[in-house]
């Protein structure tokens, strides 16, 4: 069993509202295709970060002007999944979307408690759930962003998939910031090593932590699941992964 995250930066264009990449989109889920079923989780990218952000989502309920950004924002993410669910049933992936507004609670916008049942049920019936970064309730604050990472967390420990693969717009983890000169890419981190590196390079408005917040994701995933970033924007470079080619991207072990 394999666990994807097809990461926002690589299904829309962050820097644009609303704006999706069908056909970067497409061409994953025919690299998908030979290793359905498997548990795919999807970020929300322009669909979700641009209202969190506008209305302080993430801070929690703080005034009722927010709830029509909570309203927005989960119209949006579920437009964006509606998309990518029309695109797997297409070619052939049976998935089926588990939102986990339904089945999942934040605690001071950290993922408290995840449903698994239904998502194994889903599995055992030989089917794809695809579930992915939403606003949820939460039980300190009101309401929060519980970010498809935090479910890959979840998904990761509940599952033990042999791969869990995050894709980026990036080849992986580096040393530092990638937009500045001398930055390296680092192929294996091991999780005490992390600290240093993942320094987010996002310039765009994220309010789920960017890149060091994926990797301490990754670390916290590597005990209980092989754990990678690669770049979703290269063709083939999933695919290959999922072969069990050697590929550019980096590895986080224990
Ligand atoms: C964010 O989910 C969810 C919302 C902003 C509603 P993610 O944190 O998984 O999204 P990406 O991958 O960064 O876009």
């Amino acid at each position: 069993m394999y666990l994807v995250k097809l990461g926002g930066s690589v299904i829309t264009d962050k820097a644009r509202p609303l704006s999706f990449r069908e056909d970067v989109v497409r061409r994953l889920v025919s690299e998908l295709k030979p290793f359905s079923p498997l548990i795919i989780v999807h970020g929300a990218g322009s669909f979700g970060h641009v209202y969190a952000k506008e209305y302080g989502l993430a801070d929690g309920f703080k005034s009722s002007e927010q709830l029509e950004g909570f309203a927005r924002v989960q119209r949006d993410v579920r437009d964006l999944n509606m998309r990518i669910m029309n695109i797997l049933i297409e070619n052939g992936i049976n998935a089926v979307s588990l939102p986990p507004f339904a089945s999942c609670e934040n605690s001071d916008g950290r993922l408290k408690s995840l449903d698994t049942a239904p998502f194994h049920r889903t599995v055992d019936m030989g089917l794809s759930p695809v579930t992915f970064g939403d606003a949820v309730f939460d039980d300190k604050i009101g309401f929060s962003i519980c970010s498809g990472d935090y479910l890959m967390e979840a998904l990761a420990e509940e599952f033990r998939p042999e791969k869990t693969i995050f894709l980026s717009d990036v080849d992986g983890i580096y040393d530092r910031n990638p937009a500045e000169t001398g930055a390296e890419l680092l192929p294996v981190i091991s999780s005490s090593d992390s600290v240093s590196a993942g320094k987010s390079r996002d310039g765009v408005s994220d309010v789920t932590g960017g890149m060091a917040g994926k990797l301490a994701s990754m670390v916290k995933i590597a005990p209980f699941s092989e754990v990678w970033m690669i770049n979703g924007l290269v063709p083939g470079r999933l695919a290959n992964l999922l072969n069990g080619e050697t590929v550019i991207g980096s590895k986080v072990i224990p």
